[in-house]
């Protein structure tokens, strides 16, 4: 090679190299800029285990918000796809929120918008945040991490009230629970089923069932009752065929739920379309809980009713 090219590829390699380290010079300025202007809130790790033991922590039984001294806070979150339980978490204003994230299924991103919090909800991992919110608001938390095709939906919420606002749910009261203790179907419908099912039950086809018009369909055959009950408490996974449309996905367990808001939920989605209400009742959920079934058990309850 010619020693005067030679010098000259030399040249154009130092510019590159140069350009290259400037650059990054830039990014380690702009990430110390806005750790400086804008805080730093890093996750820690609390606990690993296999996602069950982790559900399994008394912290996971009731996800929730727990008063833990004056004017400190935990809350417990579960992940999966498509939603986060609960829903809607409600903590005072000013107070230091101590945040325990884990996941069912898959990798989520939960994402605090407007603010810093921004965790890789893992399964397997609880990871701990400690947080305080300085104005009082509704926060949308949403899914930053693609978790399947419901994830768009994959929605929550924070609300940051006045501390004489708050309203301390004991014994774990939930939202769509009334003073009366009567269960609103259409709101635990809304917070758990929703996402993947569509608001008016509609689904979406090749990926979530319909339950409008279906449920009642299934209710109408020997075994459905009993059927739809199991796949709320055991979920349904593997190849099922609606209304001539293939479907091949999960359902998720929902035995988390109270055996009065399965009840509740079911009487919603069979009224979608306007069919009477079956009444469901709590004792006839409780009747099937405990059995120990799996998804596939449940599968194979739904080919006994002989759908075409
Ligand atoms: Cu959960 Cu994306």
């Amino acid at each position: 090679m010619d020693p005067r090219q030679h010098d000259q590829i030399a040249k154009w390699e130092r510019r590159w190299i140069a350009a290259s380290g400037l650059m990054s010079l830039m990014f380690v300025i702009l990430i110390a800029y806005s750790l400086a202007t804008e805080g730093v809130n890093i996750a820690q790790s609390a606990s690993r285990g296999t996602p069950q033991q982790l559900l399994e922590q008394p912290i996971f039984a009731q996800p929730g918000v727990r008063a833990t001294g004056p004017n400190a806070y935990e809350v417990s979150l579960v992940g999966q796809a498509f939603n986060w339980t609960p829903e809607t978490v409600r903590v005072p204003v000013g107070a230091e929120i101590t945040f325990y994230l884990t996941a069912r299924d898959v990798i989520h991103g939960w994402q605090v918008e407007n603010t810093n919090l921004n965790v890789e909800v893992i399964p397997g991992e609880v990871s701990r945040l400690i947080a305080t919110f300085d104005d009082v608001g509704r926060y949308r938390v949403s899914c930053n991490e693609y978790c399947g095709i419901g994830h768009q939906n994959m929605i929550g919420w924070i609300e940051v009230v006045p501390a004489s606002q708050l309203v301390q749910a004991e014994g774990g009261a939930a939202e769509d629970v009334a003073a009366d203790g009567t269960v609103d179907g259409a709101a635990v419908y809304a917070s758990n089923c929703a996402s993947c099912h569509g608001a008016s039950g509609a689904g979406i086809a090749g990926a979530f069932p319909p339950l409008a018009g279906h449920v009642p369909d299934l209710l109408a055959r020997d075994g459905g009752r009993t059927y739809l009950v199991n796949a709320l408490l055991y979920g349904l996974q593997g190849a099922i065929v609606v209304d001539g449309t293939n479907y091949n996905g999960v359902m998720p367990a929902w035995g988390n739920l109270s055996d009065a808001q399965i009840a509740a939920v079911l009487n919603h989605v069979t009224t979608l379309d306007g069919s009477d209400d079956p009444a469901f009742a709590a004792e006839e959920i409780a009747a099937e809980r405990g059995q120990g079934r799996a998804a596939a058990d449940v599968l194979a309850l739904r080919q006994q009713l002989a759908i075409p």
